[in-house]
């Protein structure tokens, strides 16, 4: 039995002020053992720990608590009810502000969440089988997120908005035994076919046996006897008790799917316990939340910010994380901020792309609203420009909440470097320091270390942290050449990152071939791949240059053989495919047909110039006699109307 000790508050990790902070991450490099392992004896552990750490960053083999055992769950529950049972756990913001809005108690969402894990047992799954959950943001999705974990079954969370194709490749790589989805899903103005997708998705996988399907939109959907069943219906007669599976420390917690510089998206794995612990100090520091605070997170659960900082890290601090349906800008551009004024929300944490999109309507939208609950503003997903930097503290912080510029990856499971709002400086722009445990080092292209201050380079981690990635499904090797055999003995982040004259770290986005595009990782090499599909392309190839509200927009050079199609035919054609490979936020915003692209001599494509061309700016193209082919570079720049 576990034991429960209601008078012990989750609070007791936060850092209260700078002096902690100083401390704290000195004694999180000097003694990282010693640190974690006394925010670990926070929770509830069936087993505890043989060791708190082993590690090498060559196999790469990474350990955290060895040896334990838990439930994460359980140390949601079960530890906090006590204590919580009658507090809001998620407040539900409908897509249409003129619906009810839901309010779960910690005691109601527990309930959900057993009722759901009997569920998904009956119809088959098992500790180790992976769950994929293809869902809208409504509070079904974050319980069937907690069932999974409670079942000891592995979720892999697919974006909504992801096509058939991509959804079919996510389920086949994981070999996913059942679909958690809807029927449809509300987003703005939109009514998105869900299931349809699924159902499209089914013809070319052959591992689903199990779809259950939540009414949300009414929509009329086929259901295929014996496969797929109504989540009412799953729900029938089953009890709201449920007695977590004991999993071990290392035990895969989820699989999230994230797109890399090379060919298809890889499953990043999270494990347990060092998730759970991560998840929960960084919230609760970031954020500095206080017990009775509204915490809100803009992200989609389909992204790696929606794991951490909508469900795990804020349920696992006994916070009341609100979900929100809809988007930015429907009805009206102030939508965000109605919200902030209805449930008096205390954190908010978005995207810059959302910042920069809301920008544009001027701060009227802003002003309409009581946004005096505010305390802390957050920014995730790429840099934040300083124009958006300084609009969001100014009009949404009114100039005086800390805002905190938030850099981490899907790979990294929790936020690494950040201010701690209130707690150490602002610097606008910058993700500035690393939270306590993690200690980050800037390399040159040979991979020596670059000490002291105005510093520039790649970013790299040369210490385990616990919600670190263990490897990628399937594919350990891959993890292995993608994250830590660039820079021997450390984890390669695949960015840039400068550190200024005052210590400070300000993130320049990466250095590799991903594209940011609104907060969203596309590989090139994916979207070239989607583009190739296409039966008149010959080769491709895909940049991204600075768009205003985007951070990045994708760019796609295509050689083609038809002469029958216009290149506006064959343009179009192209961004309609990209957009059902993969989905509607890969469309590339242009499409340029071109008679070659501009290779070296030993046939590597040169970016570097196509990014110039891309971006518009012909300034320092460099030298191009040295290509294959530099004839062609005149082509494109005239194709591009630059000329
Ligand atoms: C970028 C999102 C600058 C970065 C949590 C990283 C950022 C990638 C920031 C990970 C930030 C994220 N400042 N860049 N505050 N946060 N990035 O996996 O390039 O979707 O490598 O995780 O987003 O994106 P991912």
């Amino acid at each position: 039995m576990l034991k429960f000790n209601a008078n012990r508050m989750p609070m007791s990790d936060r850092i209260e002020t700078l002096r902690d902070y100083t401390n704290d991450y000195h004694k999180s490099v000097v003694s990282p053992e010693k640190f974690w392992s006394e925010i670990a004896e926070n929770f509830d552990w069936r087993k505890k720990w043989d060791q708190v750490l082993s590690w090498d960053f060559e196999t790469p083999k990474i350990s955290w608590f060895e040896n334990a055992e838990l439930n994460l769950t359980e140390n949601i529950f079960e530890r906090l009810l006590p204590t919580h049972e009658n507090k809001t756990a998620i407040i539900w913001e409908p897509n249409d502000p003129k619906k009810n809005p839901i309010h779960l108690t910690y005691g109601e969402l527990f309930k959900a969440t057993c009722k759901f894990a009997n569920a998904m047992k009956s119809q088959g799954v098992n500790k180790g089988d992976r769950v994929i959950i293809y869902m809208p943001m409504v509070p079904e999705a974050a319980v069937a997120m907690l069932a999974c974990a409670r079942v000891g079954a592995v979720h892999s969370v697919v974006f909504a908005g992801f096509s058939s194709s991509a959804l079919a490749d996510r389920i086949n790589d994981c070999q996913a035994k059942m679909i958690l989805t809807s029927d449809g899903n509300f987003r703005g103005n939109k009514n998105i076919q869900v299931k349809a997708v699924v159902d499209e998705a089914l013809n070319n996988t052959e591992f689903v046996e199990k779809v259950i399907v939540l009414k949300r939109t009414g929509e009329a959907v086929e259901m295929i006897p014996g496969r797929d069943l109504w989540w009412d219906e799953a729900l029938e007669g089953q009890s709201e008790d449920h007695l977590a599976e004991v999993m071990s420390a290392e035990d895969l917690l989820f699989i999230l799917y994230t797109s890399g510089s090379t060919g298809k998206p890889k499953g990043v794995v999270h494990t347990t316990a060092g998730y759970m612990v991560y998840t929960y100090y960084s919230f609760l520091n970031v954020f500095q939340y206080d017990a009775d605070d509204v915490y809100w997170c803009t992200a989609d659960i389909g992204w790696i910010t929606g794991h951490s900082y909508i469900v795990y890290g804020p349920l696992l601090a006994g916070a009341t994380t609100l979900m929100f349906e809809g988007v930015p800008t429907y009805p009206h551009p102030g939508r965000f901020w109605e919200i902030v004024e209805k449930y008096k929300v205390n954190q908010f944490y978005t995207a810059p792309t959302a910042i920069r999109a809301l920008q544009v309507h001027g701060t009227e939208p802003v002003e309409k609203f009581d946004l005096s609950s505010l305390k802390v503003i957050g920014s995730v997903g790429e840099p934040i420009n300083e124009e958006a930097w300084h609009w969001y503290h100014e009009h949404v912080g009114k100039g005086n909440c800390p805002l905190v510029d938030t850099w981490w990856q899907t790979e990294t499971g929790g936020i690494m470097i950040s201010p701690l709002a209130g707690i150490t400086p602002n610097k606008p722009a910058h993700a500035s320091l690393p939270l306590p445990g993690v200690q980050p080092v800037i390399v040159d292209s040979e991979g020596n270390e670059l000490e002291g201050n105005n510093v520039e380079g790649n970013l790299c981690i040369k210490y385990p942290w616990p919600s670190m990635i263990r490897t990628t499904y399937g594919d350990h090797q891959r993890c292995k050449d993608t994250y830590f055999s660039t820079y021997k003995g450390m984890y390669f982040t695949g960015d840039g990152v400068k550190r200024d004259h005052d210590g400070f770290l300000r993130i320049l986005g990466r250095v590799d071939d991903v594209i940011n595009v609104s907060g969203h990782r596309m590989g090139t090499a994916e979207v070239e791949n989607a583009i190739n599909e296409h039966s008149n392309v010959i080769e491709s190839a895909v940049v991204g240059y600075p768009h205003e509200i985007k951070g990045q927009g994708i760019y796609a050079f295509a050689i083609c053989d038809s002469l029958d199609k216009s290149a506006e035919v064959l343009e179009d054609e192209i961004k309609q495919l990209v957009r059902k490979i993969i989905g509607p936020i890969a469309k590339p915003e242009h499409v340029q047909i071109v008679s070659g692209l501009p290779k070296t001599r030993s046939g590597k494509i040169m970016r570097r110039i196509l990014r110039k061309v891309a971006s518009r700016d012909l300034s320092n193209l460099g030298d191009i006699s040295t290509l294959l082919n530099p004839e062609v570079v005149d082509d494109i720049i005239k194709g591009a109307g630059l000329d």
